[in-house]
């Protein structure tokens, strides 16, 4: 039975599958509805982030529920779409962007499955997975963009938008775009030894690069990309590998664990 390939959807991206509905039970709570079927005949698995109704806000997305549903189910490789404001202003609204690193500025979300013994420190030299990225960015080429290289998100909190003051701090850091969802999505992958990489549509300016920001036009925004979205996606599905030997996040935890002496000598 092959594994099947996760699309994770940010704001405004709808299924780009049709297939059963399943609500998966978690140590962590119950995930979405899931859509569970094949993309191009390979298992393709859909999850919407914020809810059917886009119902949770993104501090209160249970991220940890959703990571382990899908690894539960057998998935190997995420994809996850997110809506990001344009920091870089060589970049501007209806961009696409595969995210090459990530700066964590969020604040009351739960970041690990690891809260006790094992003591585990997983290893984010690399924190997105690179052969997804290199499908995804291929993918994206494909459709006749050229996404640029090497692009830092910068996850924040919300619910609200940022300050100028705070996206001149991001810049300053070297972060190009902004949202809310990438972390702790992606370290949780890690954790659970899954690919996972984002692609990233630039919704709007970052805050004080444009007038005003507005939720209703991020919205727009994900609907006017969806389609090309969903075609590199499902571009990037069939391009996927069937086995793992190109990247190291299959063996993520091999070296991120303390062994048991190790642990007594520091107690
Ligand atoms: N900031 C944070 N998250 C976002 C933005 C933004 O400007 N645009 C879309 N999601």
């Amino acid at each position: 039975m092959k594994r099947p390939i996760a699309i994770i959807g940010g704001s405004g991206v709808k299924s780009i599958l049709k297939g059963n509905q399943k609500i998966l039970g978690t140590p962590y709570g119950p995930t979405p509805s899931l859509t569970i079927g094949e993309v191009d005949s390979r298992p393709a698995v859909f999850l919407p982030r914020h809810g059917e109704n886009h119902s949770s806000p993104p501090h209160k997305v249970n991220y940890r529920a959703n990571i382990w549903g899908l690894k539960s189910l057998g998935v190997e490789r995420i994809m996850a779409t997110n809506a990001v404001g344009a920091i870089d202003q060589q970049l501007s609204p209806g961009e696409i962007v595969v995210p090459s690193d990530l700066v964590d500025m969020t604040k009351s979300r739960i970041g690990t499955f690891y809260e006790s013994s094992p003591v585990t420190h997983i290893d984010v030299s690399q924190p997105y997975c690179p052969k997804v990225r290199e499908v995804l960015t291929a993918s994206t080429a494909a459709t006749g963009r050229s996404p640029p290289r090497e692009v830092v998100m910068a996850c924040t909190e919300g619910p609200r938008y940022e300050t100028p003051a705070e996206i001149r701090m991001l810049r300053t850091m070297g972060c190009g775009i902004v949202g809310m969802t990438g972390a702790p999505e992606a370290f949780l992958a890690r954790e659970l030894e899954m690919c996972y990489a984002s692609i990233s549509f630039v919704s709007n300016m970052a805050a004080g690069l444009q007038r005003t920001l507005s939720a209703r036009e991020v919205e727009e925004k994900g609907h006017e990309t969806s389609q090309v979205l969903n075609k590199i996606l499902t571009g990037a599905i069939a391009k996927i590998p069937e086995s793992r030997k190109d990247c190291p996040c299959g063996t993520a935890l091999a070296h991120a664990q303390l062994r048991k002496e190790e642990t007594q000598e520091i107690a």
